[in-house]
């Protein structure tokens, strides 16, 4: 069954978690780094400036492109207790604001890039989300292909991104992104895991990065421009 989720759902899982969660740990160290490295390529090309990331969580990608690309940025989450946490991983009380997505005064300024990465999916009406950003605007998102009990949805292959987004973002490019097993990559950990699976040639394989997409689960990392109203359908 789904969970019904809202800023409390995720005030409790951010306020829980061990140090070993992926939100918790260092950008570099969580399962998440490949995909915000997919971002951080899509940002380099776009030459994009100012960024403002929707349901920026605790602050993993913020903390990335202060170290490694720095823009003009700002985060916003609905989490009171995941915005705390991106203040403090990344020292930028000015940078961050406790918001509902939903809300359409955020979106009133000049945007250059919006990033949304694993939010939609999270969101039942995630297209009313997308309709509130600015035409013009680059926009920069992510989706798993995999369910989970907080997905509202999930995506089997890009036709399906671009059968649900297609229309409200004029999408030119996806990336497949895989999610490595471990929810902690630091060499160590890894190290640790190849040890306890030496019989298991096919865990061992997975671990290495040679999984499946379909099977070890990853996202797709799709980006393209918010289109005008005149050649929108919408
Ligand atoms: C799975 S986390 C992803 C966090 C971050 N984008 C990342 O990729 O690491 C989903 C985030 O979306 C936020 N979120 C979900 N619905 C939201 C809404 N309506 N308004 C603002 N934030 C929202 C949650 O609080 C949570 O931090």
């Amino acid at each position: 069954m789904k969970k019904p989720q809202n800023h409390t759902t995720y005030d409790e899982m951010f306020s829980k978690g061990g140090e070993q969660a992926p939100y918790q740990l260092p950008y570099f160290l969580s399962c998440y780094y490949p995909m915000y490295l997919a971002v951080l390529d899509v940002l380099k090309r776009t030459g994009s400036s100012r960024v403002l990331e929707v349901g920026c969580g605790t602050g993993g990608l913020a903390h990335l492109l202060k170290d490694r690309y720095p823009v003009e940025y700002i985060g916003i989450d609905f989490s009171s207790v995941a915005v705390e946490k991106a203040i403090k991983r990344t020292n930028n009380p000015d940078s961050f604001l406790v918001a509902d997505a939903l809300s359409p005064e955020l979106y009133n300024s000049n945007l250059s890039t919006i990033v949304c990465t694993e939010v939609l999916e999270h969101i039942p009406q995630d297209l009313k989300l997308v309709e509130l950003w600015p035409e013009g605007t680059h926009c920069i998102c992510s989706v798993p292909n995999y369910d989970s009990q907080y997905h509202e949805r999930f995506f089997k292959d890009e036709a399906e991104v671009i059968e649900r987004y297609g229309e409200l973002i004029e999408i030119d490019r996806i990336d497949r992104i895989k999610k490595p097993i471990l929810e902690n990559i630091a060499i160590s950990n890894l190290l640790r895991h190849l040890r306890w699976n030496r019989y298991r040639p096919g865990r061992l394989l997975e671990l290495l990065g040679f999984g499946d997409f379909d099977k070890v689960g990853g996202w797709f990392v799709f980006s393209g421009q918010r289109p005008s109203r005149k050649s929108s359908n919408h």
